[in-house]
């Protein structure tokens, strides 16, 4: 019998719409050639909703997300709402909401030409960012002291749990010997400033590596990752770090991959339900022209195959994503790819 996957869809704001039509135009096709079927149920979460009823997600429709297989995700932030509203209220409060501890970010160069940096080429950009995606900063926990005053002071604090660090730990080793490359983790932090989150850090990675004997392990701090990335990205492998630097270094990572119009992301639960996205925000300056790059939001339907496990269906996803970027468009960018946003999907059906 044929399996059928129930997917909930958030296309959210600005560009978030545009890519995510395109996504799922690839999951029919790639649902047809793999014998598989999909069930869509949409979902209005995002600026436009908030705005006419002041609701981003509640608890009732965060727990109603748990009977999916996989949520997919356009882009949430709309020009009309302050920052910090949407971003925590629907996104976070998702991720925390359905334990998605993980943010697994890959990085690929599929073209020289794509590479603002000089003499790299495909076999030097190929790692994957695990980030942490529950805890540290993002946990909000904080406060102000006397709040206005010349005196104020304001306090923002990471929050790392052993169990947290430990499980994400077990997670970069295990999908490092999974994805069976070099067989290399990098634990990227700041152990020489931030003595305590990153003494728990080391601490436990040291520990849990011992169950990992095959996996390579070092360790950079996150200014050096930086400047690595830049200089030798092909000396990683896996790299995995806490919740806000994964956040940073995996913007400086998706431009050396070719920038936002190709970096995909998944926040995963491993016993649960996971969500895909394209790692760019909604870029609503583009919004209804037609010309934004739904190439990211491709390759994060491609993950999300991988997730519930057609990965032939993923790997063709991929291949086909590679073939188009690589022979047709002329560049990565809105409204420069030489093809509009339509037209780039219908190109990723033809060559699955
Ligand atoms: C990302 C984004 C989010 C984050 C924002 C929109 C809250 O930058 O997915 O990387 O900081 O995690
Ligand atoms: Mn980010």
């Amino acid at each position: 019998m044929k399996k059928t996957y129930k997917i909930a869809v958030m296309p959210g704001d600005g560009t978030g719409p545009e890519v995510v039509a395109e996504g799922l135009k690839v999951l029919k096709a790639a649902s047809k050639k793999f014998g598989f079927d999909s069930k869509e149920e949409m979902f209005d979460y995002g600026g436009d909703r908030y705005l006419k009823t002041g609701k981003t997600i509640t608890d009732e429709e965060i727990a109603n997300l748990k009977k999916f297989d996989a949520i997919f995700l356009g882009a949430i932030g709309h020009p009309d709402v302050k920052p910090g509203i949407l971003e925590q209220g629907i996104l976070l409060k998702t991720r925390f909401g359905l334990d998605q501890y993980i943010n697994l970010r890959p990085v690929k160069l599929y073209s020289d030409a794509f590479c603002p940096l000089k003499d790299k080429k495909p076999s030097d950009i190929d790692f994957v960012v695990v980030r942490e995606n529950s805890e540290g900063l993002y946990k909000g926990m904080g406060e102000f002291v006397d709040k206005g005053k010349s005196d104020e002071v304001a306090i923002q604090i990471s929050h790392n749990t052993r169990k947290g660090v430990e499980r994400c730990l077990r997670y970069a080793f295990e999908f490092c010997q999974k994805r069976n490359k070099r067989k290399k983790l990098t634990l990227c932090g700041k152990t020489n400033v931030l003595t305590f989150a990153w003494d728990l850090w080391q601490r436990t990675f040291d520990e849990v590596k011992k169950d990992y004997p095959d996996v390579k392990t070092d360790y950079a701090h996150v200014d050096a990752t930086t400047m690595w990335f830049v200089k030798n990205p092909e000396w990683f492998d896996v790299i995995v770090t806490d919740n806000i630097f994964g956040d940073i270094i995996t913007d400086l990572a998706a431009m050396i991959q070719g920038g936002m119009g190709i970096a995909a992301g998944g926040n995963i639960n491993p016993k649960g339900v996971s969500m895909f996205e394209p790692i760019g925000g909604s870029a609503p300056k583009y919004m209804g022209k037609n010309v934004i790059n739904p190439l990211a939001a491709i390759c994060a339907l491609g993950m999300l195959l991988d997730n519930v496990g057609e990965e032939k269906a993923a790997r063709a996803v991929e291949d086909s994503v590679i073939k188009v970027a690589t022979t047709k468009l002329k560049s990565l960018g809105a409204g420069k790819m030489g093809y509009s946003t339509t037209e780039v999907g219908d190109l990723v059906v033809e060559n699955l």
